[in-house]
């Protein structure tokens, strides 16, 4: 399995967030390589940096959904939650050294890109409203 990608297809429209979407591919990638180099520190290190920037993204575009007035709110701010459970079991993995690039790239698919296209897409009328 290929590790996933952002796509122009992904694309919310607000380029800091879109910019943040393309930051987690990329920093999911470069865990990617750290675990199949097998350096362990690389892979721990990472699966931190992979965790705050998922914190700090959460963070704003809850704001904007939030300064936008969106309907979905609550239920967006649950799911940013459950991802947030989801990198924490991941990293649990990842200390006792059993994450695979396999493993990896399922999770990237279904964690974040899965987010993308379900959840984050959802709110594009609603933002753009806004800031029309
Ligand atoms: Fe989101
Ligand atoms: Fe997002």
């Amino acid at each position: 399995m290929q590790m996933p990608e952002w796509r122009e297809e992904y694309s919310v429209g607000i380029e800091e967030l879109d910019n943040q979407h393309k930051e987690l591919f990329a920093i999911g990638a470069k865990l990617a390589s750290a675990v199949s180099t097998g350096v362990s520190v690389d892979v721990a290190a990472t699966v931190t940096e992979l965790i705050e920037y998922a914190m700090k993204h959460f963070k704003l575009e809850e704001r904007i959904m939030e300064d936008a007035g969106y309907e979905h709110l609550a239920y967006h701010r649950t799911m940013h939650e459950f991802m947030r459970t989801r990198v924490d079991l991941l990293a649990a993995r990842v200390s006792k050294g059993l994450l695979t690039t396999e493993e990896l790239a399922e999770f990237m698919e279904t964690w974040l890109t899965e987010h993308l296209i379900m959840e984050d897409m959802r709110y594009i009328p609603t933002l753009h409203a806004k800031r029309r």
